[in-house]
């Protein structure tokens, strides 16, 4: 079964169309989370679609794929809390708030929960060293987070009920913010 359904081959045209005649290959990152907003990651199957739009070896879309940690090759969870853990947001703690986090959603919460609600990812530089320490769910950020906060924040998720972000307006499960960051769905901005 295709990952990429007739509406979603659809939106892989619109997104194809952005680009100038000979230039298609650069539209690889919005495809890549098109994939990955049918199937919550990018499969072996998905980085083959994607390839064959492009013209590419599956093998050089795997190399795009795997370099960036907004695109997830494993199973993935609705919601992915990342923790940087960088050295600003370590400076004001950020290492007891990844072991909290660890702690609430126990082990293997690094590849998904066994509900699959969650995954958790220690993350490098989120860019927003000044609000340190940062965590980002499906790639909204929340500022100054304690370990009693990020306890809050994962309590609140699990009641589907996140809370708004420190800045735009909460992008949805991690298949809706992916299909965001393909430009296929409005953002509100951070
Ligand atoms: S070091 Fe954490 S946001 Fe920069």
């Amino acid at each position: 079964m295709p990952v990429l359904s007739p509406e979603l081959r659809t939106d892989a045209e619109r997104i194809l169309a952005r680009y100038p005649e000979g230039r298609e290959r650069s539209a690889i990152m919005p495809l890549l989370y098109l994939v990955q907003s049918a199937e919550g990651r990018v499969t072996r199957e998905g980085l083959k679609e994607v390839a064959d739009l492009l013209g590419l070896k599956t093998a050089e879309v795997e190399e795009i794929a795997s370099f960036y940690t907004m695109l997830r090759l494993r199973p993935t969870g609705r919601y992915v809390v990342s923790v940087c853990t960088n050295l600003a947001c370590a400076l004001r703690g950020a290492t007891d708030v990844y072991a909290k986090a660890r702690e609430v959603l126990g082990p293997g919460s690094e590849d998904m929960t066994e509900d699959g609600t969650f995954t958790l990812h220690e993350e490098e530089c989120l860019g927003a060293c000044d609000a340190a320490p940062v965590v980002q769910v499906n790639f909204a950020n929340y500022d100054r987070t304690t370990p009693e906060g990020i306890v809050s924040l994962i309590d609140a998720l699990r009641r589907d009920e996140p809370p708004p972000p420190s800045r735009g307006t909460f992008p949805g499960e991690f298949t809706r913010a992916s299909r965001i960051l393909a430009g296929l769905e409005p953002d509100a901005g951070r």
